[in-house]
């Protein structure tokens, strides 16, 4: 049986540069969807699938995101007074155990391969999962809860993984498919954002990772792949020749590209949606644009 899965990286260096001038002082991790920063989204849905120890890879101007983990007794004081318990509940919700959470600088933007490298002292020689915070995925049972589950039947590493269309393959990390059965995907390859034609399925990697340390050995011989950068990617498919199983996950759920206007702009309409307090004013507002948008054309 594998080990169990108990430490989870945040590669949170980005410049965020899709979402200047916003970026310019905010970190792009602590932008919100609805009222909770996309990290957040990312850490509930890590401490869903029994995570302890959360790893975030930063760069300069990224103090707002450490700021974001402190407490505030003030603040609780102040709702405990008035009262408030609902906002109290929310805000404790997002306290974290002293000494749970690590933080490490990469210092050159060398690839998401390189930001994982980053953190291999913390994992040391034990499984991990690696989680990026761009991808929001809604699901009943959050995502990576449904891989560290299926992850205990298979071991080796495992990538969250979502049909995309061709036109869109030079996006994402694509799977070669050795053997496609159910939501368990064996993998034979995987290249880092293939063209279309040379696209070997349109199985894409979704953010959401949990793999071996031999990734990390991997990652040390520092080799560079797709836009001049050290892959994530390559470091995973360098395992299969090295004749550790990788897995592709087939999750129930819907991803959102908050990495994009657009999609994060989905995410926004989405989550407040689902939610009781906004969604019978919001789907009010919508229509009634729709309908005028309709009426012009
Ligand atoms: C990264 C990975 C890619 C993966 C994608 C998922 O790419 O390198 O393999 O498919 O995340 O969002 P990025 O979006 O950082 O270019």
């Amino acid at each position: 049986m594998a080990r169990k899965v108990t430490k989870a990286i945040f590669p949170v260096a980005g410049l965020g540069t899709r979402f200047l001038p916003a970026t310019k002082s905010v970190p792009k991790e602590i932008m919100t969807l609805v009222d909770r920063p996309l990290v957040q989204y990312a850490i509930d849905e890590a401490r869903a699938a029994g995570i302890t120890e959360f790893i975030f890879v930063t760069s300069r101007g990224k103090s707002a995101l450490e700021d974001y983990f402190d407490h505030n007794p003030i603040l609780e004081q102040e709702l405990r007074a008035k009262g408030k318990n609902d906002l109290l509940e929310t805000l404790e919700a997002t306290n974290m155990e002293s000494g749970a959470t690590a933080y490490i600088r990469q210092y050159k933007a060398l690839g998401l391969g390189h930001a994982v490298w980053c953190a291999r002292r913390l994992i040391g020689d034990e499984p991990f999962a690696v989680m990026l915070p761009d991808d929001v995925i809604a699901a009943d049972k959050p995502c990576l809860q449904q891989m560290v589950e299926a992850y205990e039947e298979t071991g080796g590493n495992m990538v969250a993984a979502m049909e995309v269309p061709f036109d869109k393959t030079s996006a994402y990390g694509i799977l070669d498919v050795a053997e496609n059965s159910g939501d368990v995907i064996r993998v034979r390859g995987m290249v880092e954002k293939p063209k279309a034609e040379e696209a070997p399925s349109n199985l894409a990697v979704i953010g959401r990772y949990i793999l071996g340390p031999s990734v990390l050995y991997n990652l040390n011989q520092k080799r560079k792949g797709s836009g001049g950068e050290i892959q994530l990617t390559d470091a995973i498919a360098e395992d299969i020749s090295n004749g550790v199983p990788v897995f592709g996950y087939r999750f129930d759920g819907t991803r959102f590209d908050c990495g994009s206007k657009a999609g994060f702009l989905q995410a926004t309409v989405s989550f407040a949606l689902a939610r009781d307090d906004l969604r019978d004013d919001l789907s009010q507002y919508l229509h009634s644009v729709i309908a005028t948008d309709r009426a012009a054309q």
